[in-house]
């Protein structure tokens, strides 16, 4: 077994570190922040991501596992370092390799035996091979170096299971060397191995995350000319899904794709195609579909009802996906500020979500609305007059249409996510809109309760829309 340092605790570093362990390795990660460190040390996770606890609990109890801040004493005899540190997009869409650079740094005065460095944060393709060159540059010791290419591909949510069960190891090396170290690194976890060079590792990141960015916005504008002819795009996506070149993953149309990996990794791509003279004309029609696709429901909702002001609207949903407290570049983030600027009065709910949003938007008077953040789905409906979708976790899935009829002033919903059959909806008396699909309209008297100012928008809405 061996002794492996992490630098870096967020998603990909803590979570490869506690996999790591939990195979058996010996295992010492770093972070800055002292406050983080004490955290993890308590036996919690600095992240939500589901057992990634009760595998911290249970290999720091073994000694398998151990954080600290002091990277010397980390790093002078591992093995292997994992780099694991995060690569923010910076305003031009490039990778900000800052944080790289300061632990190649730290690596290079640190080291006292031979050497593995294992870079897993994504880097733009070439830079491996600079960092090897930085570290070799500003070594202290006489003892060798190399650095290896090993993208992750976990996904948040499912992170510790996308690990431990990946669908493919990627090694990029420039030696059989290196490539001993990772495959034996590797061998407890028992997965498929793909030993490439190491710029082709990191190319192998930015094409897959790209591939599926692609694939998601494909699909959006498949719903989005669904709409137009009438057709079903969940209907469209299941006929597709027979054929194994197509496959049955990422068919999911709905407000566009978020996260940290996505919408960053396009633009990284679209940035080293345009920097080696390239320009690359799919991944760029990506991000453009993608910027439109996160307000396709708020569009929507402002061509049925000529003003949000003084209506409250439920929005159920905030983190850019189901299982993650985690909001970056989350639809939500785009919709709500433009809610709050029309006037609305929100009710937001999320399960997890809601206290890193308040971060954002606190609680109150924002713009010419106000935001209130409630505990459960019920609270976010009682007497709305609209709701929005945003993100589809089971408490939200599991909420009868009956319940949007029952709570609601107005039921009114626009779901991002495509989680409700429009004829279930009908049924239950409540105007739906979704994603690439027929809309739900039903007669103006099941529609409207009491209230007199969404009765008068509504109508004059119909019949400007002839319905
Ligand atoms: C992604 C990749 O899946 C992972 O392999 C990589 O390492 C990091 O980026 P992640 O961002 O955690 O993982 O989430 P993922 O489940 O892939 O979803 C990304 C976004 O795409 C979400 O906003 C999700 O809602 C959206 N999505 C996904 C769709 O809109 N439709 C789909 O069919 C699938």
């Amino acid at each position: 077994m061996y002794k492996i340092a992490v630098a870096g605790t967020g998603y990909v570093g803590l979570v490869a570190g506690v996999c790591f362990a939990e195979v058996g390795h010996n295992v010492i990660c770093v972070d800055i922040d002292e406050k983080k460190v004490e955290l993890m040390k308590s036996g919690k996770s600095p992240i939500y991501e589901a057992d990634l606890e009760s595998l911290m609990r249970k290999n720091y109890e073994a000694g398998r596992l151990d954080y600290t801040t002091d990277f010397r004493a980390a790093y002078k005899d591992a093995d292997a370092i994992f780099i694991g540190v995060g690569t923010p997009e910076l305003p031009d869409g490039s990778a900000n390799l800052s944080y790289i650079a300061s632990v190649a740094r730290q690596i290079a005065e640190s080291i006292e035996k031979d050497c593995l460095v294992v870079v897993k944060s994504t880097v733009p393709v070439g830079t491996n091979d600079k960092v090897e060159q930085f570290i070799n540059d500003f070594l202290v010791h006489n003892v060798k170096v190399e650095v290896a290419s090993n993208p992750e591909f976990l996904a948040q949510g499912s992170a510790v299971h996308d690990t431990l069960k990946a669908s493919r190891i990627i090694i990029g090396v420039e030696s059989k060397w290196a490539e001993n170290i990772l495959k034996c690194i590797y061998e407890p976890f028992h997965l498929p191995i793909v030993t490439v060079n190491r710029r082709s590792a990191e190319m192998i990141k930015y094409a897959s995350n790209d591939f599926l960015a692609l694939k998601i916005s494909y699909m959006n504008e498949i719903a989005n000319l669904c709409e137009l002819v009438g057709a079903d795009v969940k209907d469209v996506a299941k006929g597709m899904s027979y054929d194994s070149r197509i496959g049955d993953k990422f068919l999911n149309a709905g407000i566009g794709y978020g996260g940290s990996c996505f919408p960053k990794d396009t633009k990284a791509l679209e940035y080293l195609a345009r920097q080696n003279g390239y320009e690359i004309k799919t991944v760029k029609a990506a991000i453009d579909v993608n910027k439109e696709q996160k307000l396709a429901m708020y569009k929507k909702a402002s061509r049925r009802l000529i003003t949000f002001h003084g209506l409250k609207v439920a929005v159920l949903g905030l983190t850019f996906k189901p299982g993650t407290d985690d909001l970056r570049e989350a639809p939500s983030l785009d919709n709500i500020p433009l809610l709050l600027e029309n006037g609305a009065d929100i009710y937001a709910y999320d399960p997890v979500g809601a206290d890193n949003f308040k971060k954002i938007y606190p609680e109150g008077k924002i713009k010419r609305g106000t935001i209130t953040y409630v505990e459960s789905v019920e609270d976010a409906l009682i007497d709305a007059n609209l709701c929005f979708i945003f993100t589809e976790w089971d408490e939200i899935k599991g909420l009868n249409p009956i319940d949007y009829k029952k709570h609601m002033k107005t039921p009114l919903v626009f779901d991002g996510r495509n989680i409700y059959e429009v004829q279930q909806m009908l049924d239950a008396g409540i105007e739906y809109y979704a994603i690439g699909r027929k809309q739900a309209l039903v007669p103006m008297h099941s529609l409207i309760k009491e209230n007199k100012n969404v009765v008068k928008i509504l109508r004059y809405q119909r019949k400007l829309s002839g319905h």
